[in-house]
Formats: C-alpha cells, sequence, structure tokens
C-alpha cells in the first residue's frame, strides 16, 4: 500500500532560507526519496503572496514525491496534522535593538506557534527550530506545548557541526567522510564549543593531530563565528549551508544516525543544566535522539561546555523575566 503523505511545515517559508529549503524537501531529500510529502509554508500576511509564488514554482517542478501545498498566514491552520515542522521564520536583530527586545519580539512568535503545534499537530510531530536564537526560541515553543514530549523539541546545531567537519578536513588535507564523532556543545552562538577531543580520523583523536595553537585560536572561533563571516561577505546570513543542515537534522532523526551533533532538551547530562535546550554529541535510533553517554571531558572543554551552557541560562533566565514561558 503506498504510504500516506507526510506534512511538513515551514515557517518563514518566503525567506532566503525556505526558498533553498522547500525545493529538497519536495524532492524527497528530508524524509528519503520514496516517502511523499505535502507542504505548508506559513508567513505573515504581508509575505503570504511572495510565499505563494515560491508554491507556483514547486508546482512548476512536478516532483513527484510533494502530494500538496498550503499556503498561509494562520499557525492553527499550518501546524494541523503536521509531522515535521521547521521552524525558520524569526525576527531578525536590527539596529539598536536590545537582546531583551529581541527575545521578546521573537516570544511573540515561538510562544503562540508552539501552542498551536500543541493544540493541531499530529501525535509524531518533530520540532527543528532553526529561527535565531534558535536554542532559546525552541525553549520558548516547547514551553507552550505541554502535551507534546518535551524531546520533540530540538534547535539546530548542525550547521556548525558541518562547518567544524569542512574546517578541519581542509587543515588535515582529508575528505569530510574520514572524520568521525564531530561534536558541538551548547548553544548556536559565538560561544558554542566544536570539541575536537573526541572527534577522529583515520582512528586518531583529531585534537592530537592538530596543534593546540590552532585548536585554540584558529578552529574554534573560526567555526563559531562562521555565521557573522558568511554575514559580512555576502550581506546576508547563510541561507543554502542552512537549509542544507536543517535536511541533515531531520533526516538523520527520522532514519538514525550513530553520531552527530543537535540541540535538545538537556537530561542533567555532562552537568549541562536540565531544560536547556543544548546541543550535545547524539545518536538516533528508533526515532529518538539519545545523548551519547561515557565521553571523558577534560579541563579545556570542561571550561567552554560550562561557558555556552551558562549562556543559555541565562537566556532561559531572561525569557522567564519577560513572561515568555
Ligand atoms: P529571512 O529574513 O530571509 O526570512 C525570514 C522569513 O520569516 C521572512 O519571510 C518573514 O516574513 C518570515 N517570518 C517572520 N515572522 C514570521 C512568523 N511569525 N511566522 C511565519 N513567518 C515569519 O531570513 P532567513 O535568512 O531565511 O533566516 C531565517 C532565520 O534563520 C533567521 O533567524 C536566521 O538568523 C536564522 N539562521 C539560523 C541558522 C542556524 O544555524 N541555526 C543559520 C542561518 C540562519
Ligand atoms: C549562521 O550561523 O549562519 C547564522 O545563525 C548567523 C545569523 O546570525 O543569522
Amino acid at each position: 500500500m503506498a504510504q500516506s503523505p507526510v506534512k511538513v511545515t515551514v515557517t518563514g517559508a518566503a525567506g532566503q532560507i525556505g526558498y533553498a529549503l522547500l525545493f529538497r524537501i519536495a524532492s524527497g531529500q528530508l524524509l528519503g526519496a520514496d516517502v511523499p510529502v505535502k507542504l505548508s509554508l506559513l508567513e505573515i500576511p504581508q509575505a503570504v503572496k511572495a510565499a505563494e509564488g515560491t508554491a507556483m514554482e514547486l508546482d512548476d517542478c512536478a516532483f513527484p514525491l510533494l502530494s500538496g501545498i498550503e499556503v498561509t498566514a494562520d499557525p492553527n491552520v499550518a501546524f494541523d496534522g503536521t509531522n515535521v515542522a521547521l521552524l525558520v521564520g524569526a525576527r531578525p536583530r536590527t539596529a539598536g535593538m536590545e537582546r531583551g527586545d529581541l527575545l521578546q519580539a521573537n516570544g511573540g512568535i515561538f510562544g503562540p506557534q508552539g501552542k498551536a503545534i500543541n493544540d493541531h499537530a499530529a501525535d509524531d510531530i518533530r520540532v527543528l527550530v532553526v529561527g535565531n536564537p534558535a536554542n532559546t526560541n525552541s525553549l520558548i515553543a516547547q514551553q507552550h506545548a505541554p502535551d507534546v514530549p518535551a524531546e520533540r523539541f530540538t534547535a539546530m546545531t548542525r550547521l556548525d557541526h558541518n562547518r567544524a567537519l569542512s574546517q578541519l578536513a581542509a587543515k588535515l588535507q582529508v575528505p569530510v567522510t574520514e572524520i568521525k564523532k564531530m561534536t558541538i556543545w551548547g548553544n548556536h552562538s559565538a560561544t558554542q564549543y566544536p570539541d575536537l577531543f573526541h572527534a577522529e580520523v583515520g582512528g586518531k583523536i583529531a585534537a592530537e593531530l592538530v596543534d593546540e595553537a590552532w585548536l585554540r585560536d584558529t578552529f574554534i572561533p573560526t567555526v563559531a563565528k562562521r555565521g557573522a563571516a558568511i554575514i559580512e561577505a555576502r550581506g546576508a546570513s547563510s541561507a543554502a549551508s542552512a537549509a542544507n543542515a536543517a535536511i541533515d537534522h531531520v533526516f538523520d532523526w527520522v532514519n538514525g544516525t550513530e553520531w552527530t551533533s543537535a540541540a535538545i532538551p538537556s537530561d542533567g547530562s555532562y552537568g549541562v543544566p536540565e531544560g536547556i535546550i543544548s546541543s550535545f554529541p547524539v545518536a538516533s535510533r528508533n526515532g529518538k535522539w539519545e545523548i551519547i553517554q561515557g565521553l571523558e571531558i577534560n579541563a579545556f572543554s570542561r571550561e567552554r561546555i560550562d561557558a555556552s551552557a551558562r549562556e543559555l541560562e541565562e537566556e532561559r533566565a531572561a525569557v522567564r523575566e519577560l513572561g515568555l514561558i
């Protein structure tokens, strides 16, 4: 019997990540080459027309797996029966905006979307938040969806993970496929910690193949500040690479992987405070993320994991203070 289509909702569908993402979803790259999909495009009213234009282009591709498209400005419609929600649309920081203003503006988006997911999504709903500040936006949405298992809310650090693979591969002059067990810890921000003490290249620990000064002064800041470097170079934030990472995250979540990085609700593992949505080394088994356990954390890593977790705790305290969770 033919499989019934999986409903995928993309918010911010008329934005630049949306444009890089939707065609790949419709072609089967998000879930698998044999899984039909139904797309729901959520936008703010002023951008619905642009999203309709993208929907026309999706039609014009005649994707065999695409069984339908809806475009709406109503979250209750967009998330009705949704199986996978990609929360991309967010309020960007503009000149003169304080962090509290940014969190407040995003609370106004992710709170109602979390509630709409709670009230209307399918029982197997999986949520990936891409819109920044992604980890805390995911927490806000999660806190408005008490009936959805908390672990279904995740945030994207896969782009950071892929950036780390690529930087290390270039340094060691190896294909990215030779690198195993890469890990990003913490927040999708400049405090994130890309960890080479567990990454392996050809069976050797990556940190032992590079000098400490490169690891500390070049590798970590290059990965952590890559988003800002892209903005500086393109005049706009990363889009196709962000869409690519979202595809990787959901594909692995659904289809399984032995090791990658994803921001998921902390259960207190590795001393990361429970409840914050923080990046960990994860496997996906039977459709669920699991934190990889038993890694030894040296003093160098400890300091950096703690610093990023502290930043996430501060963001959580700020959104609590603002009454957003
Ligand atoms: P963009 O400005 O091109 O598009 C954002 C879209 O979201 C716009 O079309 C806007 O109308 C829409 N939108 C705003 N509020 C909405 C709402 N309440 N409901 C539905 N849609 C809404 O931005 P972009 O380049 O596509 O980036 C989107 C977000 O992703 C930004 O927050 C960016 O910082 C973030 N980002 C995250 C990562 C990551 O690795 N986690 C990487 C790159 C970008
Ligand atoms: C990225 O990592 O490319 C983005 O999160 C940067 C940004 O601030 O949008």
